[in-house]
């Protein structure tokens, strides 16, 4: 009796999975897009330099044709820090100088969010807490996460010591390299 009554609903779900037919019960296929979206991702953790004992990181995505990056901050001084994309991804020294000039692909000067053009990698000030914390989300038209020129991979995220003063050239005059880290592709998840 029992075996009779179902037999007739395993083949409808038989001829489901065979024909893949849109009016059918169950989960339907759908495209793996959130896999894709990583491959326009970056990130980067700060490490200490200078002395430092700065922590915190960064995620960078692409959004049309800018690159929001959002960045935290923890152990700083209170008050306003310059934050630069710089043009190498290398961290090593000891104050970070390795990391070389800000990223300036187009030979613009120096400037400020408010300015254009300036520096492809200037991202002005970050403002931090008295508690030591700090974040920024600022949106970069005209970089990129995939390979390129313009791309901030492989790059270094740089926070100073002081305030960028958006004016001085070539590096608005912010002090030590306190915090470094190497932008990279985001990978798994
Ligand atoms: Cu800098
Ligand atoms: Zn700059």
């Amino acid at each position: 009796m029992n075996g009779k009554s179902h037999r007739p609903l395993s083949f409808l779900f038989a001829t489901c999975i065979l024909f893949a037919l849109p009016a059918c019960p169950g989960p339907q296929v759908k495209p793996d897009s959130a896999k894709n979206a990583n491959l326009a991702e970056a990130v980067t953790t700060f490490e200490a330099r200078s002395g430092s004992a700065i922590s915190g990181d960064a995620t960078l995505r692409q959004d049309g044709d800018s690159v929001r990056i959002m960045v935290n901050v923890k152990g700083a001084t209170a008050g306003e820090h310059g934050l630069h994309i710089h043009e190498k991804g290398d961290c090593s020294a000891p104050d970070a100088a390795s990391a070389g000039p800000h990223f300036n692909p187009l030979g613009h000067n120096h400037g400020g969010m408010e300015q254009s053009p300036r520096h492809a990698g200037d991202l002005g000030n970050i403002t931090v807490n008295a508690d030591g914390t700090g974040t920024l989300e600022v949106v970069l038209k005209g970089l990129t996460v995939a390979s390129g020129d313009l791309s901030v991979v492989g790059r270094a995220l740089v926070l100073h010591e002081k305030p960028d003063d958006l004016r001085t050239q070539p590096s608005g005059n912010s002090g030590a390299r306190i915090g470094c880290g190497v932008i990279t592709v985001k990978t798994g998840n």
